[in-house]
């Protein structure tokens, strides 16, 4: 008897020691290679990114190897937009969009898709719809084809997209002016109807903006009254270093998650460069002439500005992590500097520096100050 419980002591003391030998390991392990964002944020959210379609064939090895360390979910940024993926009425193209979703689930990834319904980067036929009855028929096609060759393979669908001005009232789209807002609540239930698997969302930049953010909670709760199956709201975040909209950000997920939606930071990004119009947001049409002092940082980003930048993506970071429960995903619209759409928009050929990690993916002050969140918040 004596003899057994002596085997029994050692045994246990065995297993112990295993496993603190394991944790030490996993410690050392962590302190040498911490794992990306999507390690660090994995009981918080997902961290997603947009990608090109260069991205999605996989054809520079650097973005392939970085998008399955840091990201754990994807969102075309480009090639399932309606020009692209329906180009004529009866012509569909599936080459990209289907890379996409096959690349997706080769890394195990939330597969967003991006975008059902958007007035811009739409094929020019559609502009051509004459009445109501057209429009829906054509709306119908689109959703049961698109949405129906991926279903149960896409988590979610920003179904809608940007149908809202800055006032809060319903923008004048080829879809509102021919069905008007009828067109919302159709849509919606089609593409539940398609794939009654996959998470639907309205997304948008400048709802946290509070009258387009008054518009929009208006026209959500509209849907749901309508039987509406709406899962989250796409807060887009193309924001920039001169001052970000923390109070309203707050805001805005209170009150979205007051409406049972989850909310996504769904196209985040950063812009360090000047804007004299005092432009908010991302109208994708706007387009002005540049200049050298429009310009400021051609070759190299100053030091000083890496690190402002830093404070800022911390602070917002913070802010996501207090209301963690709320927020499913954040999405980075790209992954490098070098890959952002800022560069070219809303003044062609400039120099931006809006993301994590630099033109050669190395991450920057950004990066380590979102991920020291996490490392101080640990025992
Ligand atoms: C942008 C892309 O990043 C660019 O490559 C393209 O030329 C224009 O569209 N809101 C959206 C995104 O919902 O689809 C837009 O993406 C940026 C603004």
């Amino acid at each position: 008897m004596k003899s057994f419980k002596l085997i029994q002591l050692l045994a246990i003391t065995a297993v112990l020691l295993a496993g603190c030998k394991e944790e030490t390991s996993q410690q050392e392990a962590d302190a040498q290679e911490p794992g990306g964002l999507k390690t660090i944020f994995k009981d918080d959210f997902y961290i997603g990114a947009a990608i090109s379609a260069t991205q999605i064939e996989e054809a520079d090895a650097k973005a392939a190897a970085l998008l399955p360390k840091e990201f754990n979910s994807i969102t075309p940024e480009n090639v399932m937009k309606w020009m692209y993926i329906h180009p004529g009425r009866d012509s569909f193209d599936f080459a990209l969009p289907d890379k996409f979703v096959a690349l997706g689930e080769k890394h195990g990834m939330n597969i967003i898709a991006h975008a059902l319904l958007w007035h811009s980067q739409l094929a020019p036929w559609v502009e051509q719809v004459k009445d109501a009855k057209e429009m829906e028929a054509v709306l119908t096609n689109h959703i049961n084809t698109i949405v129906g060759r991926y279903k149960g393979r896409v988590h979610g669908w920003d179904v809608v997209n940007e149908a809202l001005n800055e006032d809060g009232t319903l923008r004048e789209t080829p879809f509102l002016k021919t069905m008007g807002e009828a067109y919302l609540e159709k849509v919606f239930k089609l593409a539940a109807a398609a794939d009654p698997a996959a998470e639907l969302y309205y997304n948008d930049y400048n709802i946290e903006q509070p009258a387009k953010r008054a518009g929009c909670i208006a026209m959500i709760k509209k849907l749901q009254a309508a039987g509406v199956k709406i899962d989250g709201v796409g807060i887009q975040g193309h924001w920039s270093i001169a001052g970000l909209p923390y109070e309203d950000i707050e805001k805005s997920i209170q009150e979205y998650a007051a409406l049972g939606l989850k909310v996504h930071f769904t196209e985040l990004d950063m812009t360090v460069l000047p804007n004299p119009w005092d432009l908010k947001g991302a109208e994708v049409s706007q387009n002005f002439p540049g200049s050298p002092f429009m310009n400021p940082y051609p070759d190299s980003f100053p030091v000083a500005r890496q690190e402002e930048q830093a404070v800022a993506y911390q602070r917002l970071f913070e802010l996501f992590l207090k209301h963690r429960d709320h927020i499913e995903r954040v999405t980075f619209w790209g992954m490098n500097d070098g890959h952002s759409w800022l560069n070219g928009w809303p003044i062609k050929d400039r120099t931006n520096y809006p993301l994590l990690f630099d033109r050669n993916f190395e991450p920057k002050p950004a990066y380590r100050s979102v991920m020291e969140l996490k490392k101080k918040a640990k025992p």
